[in-house]
């Protein structure tokens, strides 16, 4: 990889402290990058705290770690309001501020175990970090990253509804290196841990200059025609081919025509290209892991090599 590229330090910093997991790697990088929401869902002990973790402080950004529980208050999150009592020479006057939490404050937040927090404190969490805005007022926001273990059975295999995992456009799996007998990551891990200091810190490594820069380059990237078509033959053959429909897949019209875009874009930028081509569309693999059923995703990989076969959304008017 090219080192030139200052993006690329954070995945250095990913590199040095965590085995494998190229994946959930990648799935972090397009979300700092684009400034989109991250859910990383995985059985326990799969470093996907770690990373998240990783990858917040090496960016250099107003970091706020969360761990939520069964009983996540909201004000925990977004913060109090407190009510104060002056007196005047007109008698006394009720006056109410918010101190602000961390969700309004941070830059970049890990909600660690996500699937814990009850459903009320989840649902105007989420629609915060939707609109990132707090009654009108706009939050700094740029990622948050969540994560989770396996629930439940259904095919989302998750406990948000589909409104709220929508949230997130980046969503990937993290997969165990001893279930995925994955025996040479194994053997790097015992090593790594084997000469490692029981307290590294983690360098800052990029700053906050550098990912505006990286922000606004991809305001300006081109998007070529061909890959314009190749995105919309992914939703067109999944869709047509392979029969999706609301009842057991996630398409929605804003994440695959709108937001997609965004993520095509930071692909290019992280291959070290100023042009999106048809190798960037590989960034929709980041995005389904949760959203189209597993058997289809399984295989992504042969749907994605086949993009440039002409065919057209049907128009229906
Ligand atoms: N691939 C790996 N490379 C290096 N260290 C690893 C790897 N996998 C696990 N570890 C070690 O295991 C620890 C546990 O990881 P972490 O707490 O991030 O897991 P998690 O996926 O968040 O688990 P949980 O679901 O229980 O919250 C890490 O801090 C790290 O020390
Ligand atoms: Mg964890």
């Amino acid at each position: 990889m090219d080192n030139e590229n200052p993006i690329l330090k954070l995945k250095n910093e990913m590199d040095k402290h965590v085995v494998g997991h190229d994946q959930v790697k990648m799935a972090l990088l397009l979300g700092i990058i684009s400034r989109e929401h991250i859910y990383i869902e995985g059985p326990p002990g799969t470093a996907k705290t770690m990373l998240s973790e990783i990858i917040s402080s090496a960016a250099q950004l107003n970091f706020f770690f969360y761990q939520l529980h069964r009983d996540t208050r909201l004000s925990e999150l977004i913060g109090d309001l407190v009510i104060s009592k002056e007196k005047s020479d007109e008698g006394e006057i009720i006056k109410q501020k918010i101190v602000k939490g961390g969700i309004l404050k941070s830059e970049i937040c890990l909600l660690d175990d996500i699937s814990r927090a009850p459903g009320e404190s989840l649902n105007v969490l989420l629609r915060i970090l939707n609109e990132r805005k707090f009654f009108n007022e706009p939050i700094p926001l740029m990622t948050a990253i969540a994560t989770s273990n396996p629930t439940a059975d259904e095919y989302y295999n998750e406990p948000l509804d589909p409104a709220n995992l929508d949230r997130f456009v980046l969503q990937i799996k993290s997969l165990g290196i001893s279930y995925g007998k994955g025996w040479d990551d194994a053997r790097k891990v015992i090593e790594l841990y084997s000469n490692k200091s029981f307290n590294e810190d983690i360098p800052v490594s990029v700053s906050k200059e550098i990912l505006d820069e990286s922000y606004n380059k991809l305001d300006k990237m081109e998007i070529p025609s061909e890959v314009q078509e190749g995105l919309a033959n992914f939703v067109t053959i999944l869709v047509e081919d392979y029969g999706l429909n609301e009842t057991n897949s996630l398409i929605s019209d804003r994440t695959f025509f709108v937001k997609s875009l965004k993520i095509i874009r930071a692909h290019a930028l992280i291959s070290g290209r100023d042009t999106c081509t048809m190798e960037d569309l590989q960034a929709l693999k980041y995005m389904t892991a949760f959203r189209i059923p597993e058997d289809i995703y399984d295989q992504l990989d042969n749907i994605l090599q086949n993009l440039d076969r002409k065919k057209k959304i049907q128009m229906t008017s």
